[in-house]
């Protein structure tokens, strides 16, 4: 198992706990990840540029493999992807979730089998649903009742898809707001309380096309407690059981969706996946014991607990500023390659790297280059006293929901993403630049 699975003291890590397992000290302030050195990536790749530890990926796999062995692990894409990201994920012999045409296509074209996708989309495009069909993608996962007769429709006969109804089961769960699905009041799924999923589940049963093979939930993302998922698989099972009695249809399989949580500063609560696993186990046979149901084959959906602790963002640092009694410290990066501060309040620990200093820490704002006050990579962190502009900085935890999700604001670029393995670093994908900009502008 990794360090960065272990917690702060019993790993005896020094602020690194939340690292890639492969994380290593070196003289002068320098850190290695995967055996190369981070100021080293920074220099051949320039900055800001994301550092992907391969090993820490294919670990986070094997790690849910082994606690679900008879599960299927379904890599949810939207936290990360990329060809070599696909491969590893394939290698590893996990299924994927993508929620577009576009991610669907480059998983595939990157030699996924379709068979082992699961389409996601709370609103599916014709071209989602023609491009899963024509692919062969082995579930789609309907999220409105709208989508049932168009997905029919497009399979035509003789074909079947297997589908699975998205259920809101009235739990809440989730590290903010924004990331809450678990409840009514919320666009995805339909809701347990209001009859809409039953109403669902009775519309796809009169599709010869479609075939219903089980029931979905996701209830939220960056969570740390095992119970929101229990209670979640006993209300998923009350439903299953009350669709057996009205349409005297059992299902093979059970869907819960990710939303595992990561530590992002040592210290914090990690969702404990092996506990996860024996949990939802015990509780999904108790309870389809007592409905009498056999127990269906489960599956989970991780993204973030397989993509976000392999990650590194490494910044330059361009200016420093005393004002206001803050020490603000500005990088070459920002919420064009991490929104997640801007739209979660998300917290991270940054760290200097690249040189030695005995200077007391200072608590000091980490923001970005972005014009807008809003821009800020981390609030009230410690750094050394004397940082200074050519400084390298380091943030961790962040290979989840950062370059899936970075923007062209200010038309900066998106950073790239270098992987990091056995001492050597390749780029898996290039920055974006000027020439990727004036392509797009096409107008006059
Ligand atoms: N399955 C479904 C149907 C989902 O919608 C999601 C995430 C997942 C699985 C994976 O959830 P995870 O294990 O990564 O928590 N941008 C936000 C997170 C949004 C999650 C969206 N859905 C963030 O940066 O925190």
């Amino acid at each position: 198992m990794s360090a960065s699975l272990l917690t702060e003291d019993s790993a005896g890590l020094d602020g690194l706990s939340v690292w890639p397992g492969s994380t290593t000290r070196l003289p002068h302030g320098h850190l290695s990840v995967g055996g190369v050195s981070l100021a080293e990536v920074a220099d051949r790749f320039d900055t800001p540029a994301y550092v992907l530890d391969e090993d820490e990926i294919r670990a986070r796999c094997r790690m849910y493999r082994a606690a679900f062995p008879q599960a299927d692990v379904v890599y949810a894409a939207k936290a990360f992807l990329s060809r070599a990201m696909v491969r590893w994920i394939h290698e590893e012999g996990l299924g994927l979730d993508v929620c577009s045409a576009g991610e669907l296509e480059l998983a595939v074209t990157a030699g996924f089998p379709p068979e082992r996708v699961v389409l996601h989309g709370n609103a599916k495009t014709p071209r989602d649903i023609e491009l899963g069909l024509r692919l062969g993608v082995g579930r789609i996962v309907v999220d409105s009742p709208s989508e049932v007769a168009r997905i029919a429709a497009l399979t035509g006969l003789p074909g079947r898809q297997k589908v699975m109804v998205r259920v809101v089961p009235g739990v809440a769960a989730g590290g903010h707001e924004k990331i809450r699905t678990g409840t009514d009041g919320q666009k995805f799924g339909l809701s347990l309380t209001d009859g809409s999923a039953q109403h669902a589940i009775a519309r796809v049963l009169g599709q010869p096309q479609l075939e219903l093979t089980g029931l979905h939930c996701h209830i939220g993302s960056q969570i740390t407690e095992v119970k929101p998922y229990l209670v979640a698989v006993r209300r998923m099972v009350g439903l299953m059981a009350r669709v057996r009695e009205s349409h005297g249809v059992t299902f093979p399989e059970l869907d819960l969706g990710g939303g595992h949580g990561v530590a992002y500063r040592p210290g914090e609560p990690a969702l404990d996946v092996t506990a996860l696993a024996r949990r939802l186990n015990a509780e999904l046979a108790t309870s389809c014991a007592a409905a009498g149901l056999p127990v269906p084959r489960l599956a989970v959906e991780p993204g973030r607990a397989i993509a976000a602790p392999a990650g590194v963002a490494l910044y330059r640092v361009l200016a420093v500023k005393h004002t206001g009694g803050k020490v603000f410290v500005a990088v070459d990066g920002g919420m064009s390659d991490n929104p997640r501060p801007a739209l979660y309040g998300a917290r991270y620990a940054p760290r200097l790297i690249g040189r030695a200093t005995g200077a007391e820490p200072v608590t000091a704002t980490v923001v970005g280059r972005h014009c807008e006050a809003g821009d800020v990579l981390a609030d009230d962190v410690p750094l050394p006293g004397d940082v200074r502009p050519g400084d390298l900085i380091a943030v961790p935890v962040a290979g989840a929901y950062q370059v899936s999700m970075a923007s062209a604001y200010n038309l900066v670029g998106r950073p790239p993403v270098v992987a990091v393995h056995g001492g050597a670093a390749r780029l898996l994908v290039r920055r974006e630049t000027q020439e990727d900009f004036r392509r797009r502008d096409v107008g006059v």
